[in-house]
């Protein structure tokens, strides 16, 4: 039986940090599931789908085909044969991603992805319904999270540092926006499971987290 971690939390609260770190260290496959959402974002903008409209990202999902590969220890998107990394990780995308991610079809064909790479290999996976709904049998399952304001920071000191011209008060209200559409989307909302320990980053480096999140899954082995 494969050991899986399970890590959840709001936008830009470090998961996938952590989540990479921890999962080098511990050496499990690191899966950030945020990705995969990005990638359908992306397949959606291209194609020109309008974001509001449900039934049309529903009927478009069924032509992206999404794939993981590892290379070089990185995780690699390909969506229809494409590999999309270079493009997933702007604000556009991530705001697509939490519209279009509320549309149960496209939910449901990536979970079943995430599920069959968690039954193959010791995972950790990181996202927001993965203690909840993909892999409520995790041995270890952490909810992690930050003020929004310290979020908001962190986000806007990561793209200053890639020369990206950034607004904070901006940056916190998408990051407001985005909390609010995955805690309150009908299927799998972004949510604490009952079993979930919490940890709050706001006044921890990010050492200090890795070393709780390394600890809670040494206990559960
Ligand atoms: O973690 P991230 O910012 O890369 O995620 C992008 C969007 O994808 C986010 O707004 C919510 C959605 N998402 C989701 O609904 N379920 C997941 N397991 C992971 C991400």
């Amino acid at each position: 039986m494969s050991y899986n971690v399970a890590i959840d939390g709001p936008a830009g609260a470090g998961k996938s940090t952590i989540a990479r770190a921890v999962a080098k260290k511990l050496n499990y496959v690191y899966v950030d599931t945020g990705a995969m959402y990005r990638a359908m974002a992306l397949y959606m903008i291209r194609e020109n789908v309008n974001l509001d409209d449900d039934a049309a990202i529903a009927a478009k999902c069924e032509s992206a085909d999404i794939k993981i590969a590892y290379e070089n220890g990185e995780q690699v998107v390909y969506l229809n044969g494409e590999n999309v990394n270079a493009f997933l990780r702007t604000e556009e995308v991530g705001n697509a991603a939490s519209k279009t991610s509320k549309v149960p079809r496209l939910r449901e064909k990536l979970v079943e992805l995430q599920q069959k790479m968690a039954e193959e290999t010791n995972v950790l996976m990181d996202g927001r319904d993965i203690g909840t709904v993909v892999l409520p049998k995790a041995q270890t399952k952490i909810y992690l999270t930050a003020s929004s304001a310290v979020r908001a920071k962190r986000r806007y000191d990561e793209l200053v540092a890639k020369g990206e011209i950034a607004d904070i008060d901006e940056i916190k209200k998408d990051i407001e926006e985005r909390d609010y559409n995955d805690m309150h989307r009908d299927v799998s909302p972004l949510k604490q499971a009952e079993d979930a320990v919490l940890v709050d980053t706001s006044d921890m480096s990010i050492d200090e987290v890795i070393e709780k999140v390394i600890s809670l899954c040494r206990a559960n082995k």
